[in-house]
């Protein structure tokens, strides 16, 4: 390196940027959102999705991380790594809303507000998606309206972080 060049670390930490970051976070099958069961889940990808809430959140003063998975493990270290990086997660946790203690356990550890998300409707579907392991440590959940269940949870999240919120406990 020449002499007299200064040395600068870019390196900064997502939450040291000029916009707070909310993780989108989407568990497993999600990655094939467009093609798989789109009479239930709707033609979108999830690039689409995501696509729109970049550009919503930008407008509300926020950006977006987004993550998928289908390992559950890797899901329990995104909700860790949102500790540091993240003010809030809207999570689409598939089909380990029904099963998983161990995200259960991680929403509760992290402390951040996490939106349950769904596109459909689990209570109008197959029994075991009636109950969720996750609904009691979130700050919300909000299901049923396709892709429009993900602009109405981060719109609820970006209300909350805000000191927006209306209801009693948010
Ligand atoms: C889902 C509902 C879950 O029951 C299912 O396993 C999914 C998607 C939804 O978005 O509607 O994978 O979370």
């Amino acid at each position: 390196m020449p002499a007299g060049v200064p040395v600068v670390s870019a390196v900064l930490p997502p939450t040291l940027g000029s916009m707070p970051t909310i993780l989108i976070l989407n568990g497993p099958n999600l990655n094939l959102l467009g093609t798989r069961e789109p009479e239930v889940y709707g033609a979108d990808t999830l690039d689409d999705i995501v696509g729109e809430l970049r550009t919503l959140a930008a407008e509300r003063g926020y950006e977006i991380d987004a993550v998928q998975s289908n390992v559950e493990g890797e899901l329990v270290d995104a909700l860790h790594a949102a500790r540091s990086n993240a003010a809030g997660v809207v999570f689409n946790p598939g089909a380990y809303t029904h099963t998983s203690i161990a995200l259960r356990d991680a929403i509760s550890a992290i402390e951040l507000p996490v939106v349950e998300t769904h596109l459909s409707n689990v209570h109008a579907r197959e029994e075991f998606r009636h109950t969720s392991m996750l609904t009691a440590v979130c700050l919300g959940v909000v299901g049923g309206f396709g892709r429009t269940s993900y602009r109405l949870a981060l719109d609820a999240l970006i209300s909350h972080l805000d000191g927006r919120s209306v209801s009693g406990t948010g």
